[in-house]
């Protein structure tokens, strides 16, 4: 037995469980949603002592569903929201463009999310989605609902689907928040990076910190491919707040070494998230890990993508026609 401080908590511990089990078995609540390394849900932060991180170290922290005990050691659990599992109901869609839709669900409860959380989304007769928790174009966000930007290369069939019926009165499930996103230090650079058809958790973001911490240095880090006039309103509203949106080719061969001519001086007192897909945040995540920046993954994966992961093709796949 070895013993696990968790939140200032003692708790018994066997070596070789992870420390999730560990977790549950001390009362505490972690919200799991994957169970593949892949959803981020699990990530604590290591005070001190001994933990084999089992491949999942990045900074201070490691996956609580794979890393395990190893000695005596300290670690600090997010701070949770709890997870909700409610039935709602379309309450608005405007067609923002042709690839994209902003999508209200009203709850009769009230819902709480963090910046770069996600829900699991059951529309009747469509597979499940994960979709991220966000904010109108025009920053608008309303009490008992939720709002997700729609693209349509990030769920084709549930845009195909809204498209088709343009008016969904049907009800939805939800559960959720799953991820783990805090926005951290006020005195920390705050550096955002978001990829191909990954705004939202961005915007979400960069929204919150805009509103709440205005202070705080930011740099907003967008791929070319989101330079879409269906996004203007967030460009501008952003440029009046003085956070000016920087666009590069932040994808291929070449993504860490642009992204790294783009933050010449980063350091260890940064703190970046970014929002992609396997490939997109493989092929920039080293300039942070290098740097020994704090630093979160958005990952933005489907149900198809579990497929994917266990074929090993994670970095070439397709959306399901
Ligand atoms: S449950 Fe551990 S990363 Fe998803």
């Amino acid at each position: 037995m070895t013993s696990l401080i968790i939140n200032g908590e003692r708790v018994a511990a066997e070596p070789g469980e992870t420390l999730l089990q560990a977790a549950e078995r001390g009362g505490f609540a972690l919200q799991c949603d994957c169970g593949k390394t892949q959803c981020e849900s699990t990530r604590v932060t290591v005070v001190s002592g001994t933990i084999d991180s089992n491949g999942t170290r990045l900074k201070s922290t490691v996956l609580a569903c794979k890393a395990k005990v190893a000695g005596d050691a300290e670690i600090r659990l997010p701070a949770s929201s709890e997870l909700q599992s409610l039935k709602g109901h379309v309450s608005a869609l405007r067609r923002v463009s042709d690839d994209l839709f902003e999508l209200r669900l009203s709850f009769t409860k009230p819902t709480s999310w963090r910046p770069g959380q996600y829900y699991h989304v059951e529309f009747r007769g469509l597979e499940r989605v994960n979709l991220f928790a966000s904010f109108a174009l025009d920053a608008g966000t309303e009490f008992n609902t939720l709002i997700f930007l729609i693209e349509r290369a990030n769920t084709p069939d549930l845009f195909e689907m809204l498209e088709k019926k343009g008016d969904v009165k049907g009800r939805v499930g939800i559960t959720g928040p799953y991820g783990s996103s805090f926005l951290g230090h006020d005195d920390e650079r705050l550096i955002m990076v978001a990829g191909p058809d990954n705004l939202a958790p961005i915007w979400a973001m960069a929204l919150s910190s805009v509103m709440g911490q205005p202070r705080r240095e930011k740099v907003l880090l967008l791929d070319q491919s989101l330079k879409q006039g269906q996004f203007q309103q967030v460009f501008t509203w952003l440029n009046r707040r003085g956070v000016s949106p920087v666009f590069a080719d932040l994808q291929g061969a070449q993504a860490a070494d642009k992204l790294q001519a783009l933050l010449p001086d980063l350091t260890e007192f940064d703190m970046a998230y970014v929002a992609g897909s396997h490939s997109f945040i493989a092929g920039v995540e080293d300039v942070f890990v290098d740097a020994q920046a704090t630093y979160g993954r958005i990952l933005n994966f489907q149900p198809w993508d579990e497929v994917a992961m266990q074929t090993g093709k994670a970095a070439t796949l397709e959306p399901a026609d």
